[in-house]
């Protein structure tokens, strides 16, 4: 298959929404992550997404619509918490999982009783749905396993020949995939950090946000993923990347202990220009929001560099740094030393 990467303008956003109306899939640009879209209620068209990333069957997707009136069908029924958080958070980078509606295909939720369902707000996203009238279901658009792309080229990179039609619309503004929260159980569960916080959730609830301990550790043998998205190997460059946690100092003098060819430093902005080895930096240092926007390209672009191994500055576990940290502690396979 051959796959077209068109600039967004109306031609293209057409093409999108006929292409999405046919079962087809389209790759295209939110203010997360790029992700891949296909109707949320065709599961022959949910499946090619499914082909095209190489994604486990039993990982569900999550459906983005455009307006709260969008949610008759694809939810049986809005919790009232989710009606808070909606008016506080849609349209933005928050997912809520809620009561599945009937109109939902069982691909798109990979079985499970409840769906997950988000606005975006991006504008590319808005126009597509509301030309199209399709609520899509849409992950990442990165291959299984590697960081979901922030950028056309990244998702050409992973999906040239996989499906037909690229949008690009530039850099995602955030960096890293929405936050998800679970609305469907005795209490509010966080399964995804994100951009929207745990703090800034709970300040709109006025309760606690339960963390899920997929989020933060290495689910244990047997352990159940509420979110199953959270037990696969994710976001993971060719090379071996290790956290150190600790001072600049400390984390310094292990880098030049441990230097030789293939060891590549991934760091806070202004960090790099004293360590003895190559470096990538990927955001200011107490800095979550930064550090999200730039921490999916700087793992694609150790992989492009030929990086062997990684040592990466540690981020913190709280506000948006909790998103960075359940994202980086993924690609380092749990590796996290303290120096
Ligand atoms: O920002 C985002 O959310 C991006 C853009 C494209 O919108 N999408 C995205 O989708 O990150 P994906 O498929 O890469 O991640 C979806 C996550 C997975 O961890 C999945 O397990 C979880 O959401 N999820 C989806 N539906 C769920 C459900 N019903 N119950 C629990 N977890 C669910
Ligand atoms: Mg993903």
């Amino acid at each position: 298959m051959k796959t077209q990467v068109l600039p967004v303008n109306d031609a293209s956003v057409a093409l999108a929404a006929e292409l999405l109306q046919k079962g087809e899939l389209v790759a295209l640009p939110t203010e997360t992550v790029y992700g891949i879209a296909a109707d949320a209620r065709n599961g022959a068209a949910v499946e090619k997404i499914f082909k095209a990333k190489g994604r486990p069957q039993d990982n569900p997707l999550i459906v983005h619509i455009c307006g709260m009136q969008m949610l008759d069908g694809i939810v049986s029924e809005v919790p009232a918490r989710a009606r808070k958080l909606a008016a506080a958070f849609w349209p933005g980078p928050l997912t809520m999982v809620m009561p599945k509606g009937s109109e939902v295909s069982p691909v798109t939720c990979a079985g499970l009783d409840t769906v997950g369902v988000r606005m975006p707000s991006h504008p590319v996203v808005q126009a597509v749905i509301r030309q199209s009238g399709v609520a899509f279901a849409a992950p990442s658009a990165n291959l299984s396993g590697k960081p979901s792309p922030t950028n056309a080229a990244d998702t050409l990179a992973d999906m040239d020949g996989r499906l037909p039609l690229i949008l690009d619309g530039g850099e995602s503004a955030v960096g890293v995939e929405s936050t998800v929260l679970s609305v469907v159980g005795e209490k509010p569960m966080l399964l995804r950090p994100g951009y929207i916080t745990k703090e800034q959730l709970e300040s709109v609830l006025g309760e606690e946000v339960i963390v899920s301990p997929a989020i933060l550790e290495k689910l244990k043998d047997g352990e159940i993923a509420r979110s199953p998205g959270m037990k696969y190997k994710h976001y993971a460059p060719k090379a071996q990347v290790t956290i150190l946690r600790g001072s600049l100092d400390a984390y310094t003098a292990y880098v030049r202990a441990h230097a030789e060819p293939g060891v590549w430093a991934l760091c806070f902005d202004g960090e790099g220009k004293t360590l003895p080895v190559p470096y990538i930096e990927y955001g200011k240092n107490h800095d979550g929001a930064t550090q999200a926007h730039h921490l999916f390209s700087a793992l694609r672009e150790l992989d492009k560099q030929g990086a062997r191994i990684v040592y990466a500055r540690c981020p913190e576990q709280d506000g948006v740094s909790m998103a960075v940290y359940n994202r980086l502690i993924r690609a380092a396979a749990f590796r996290v030393e303290d120096v």
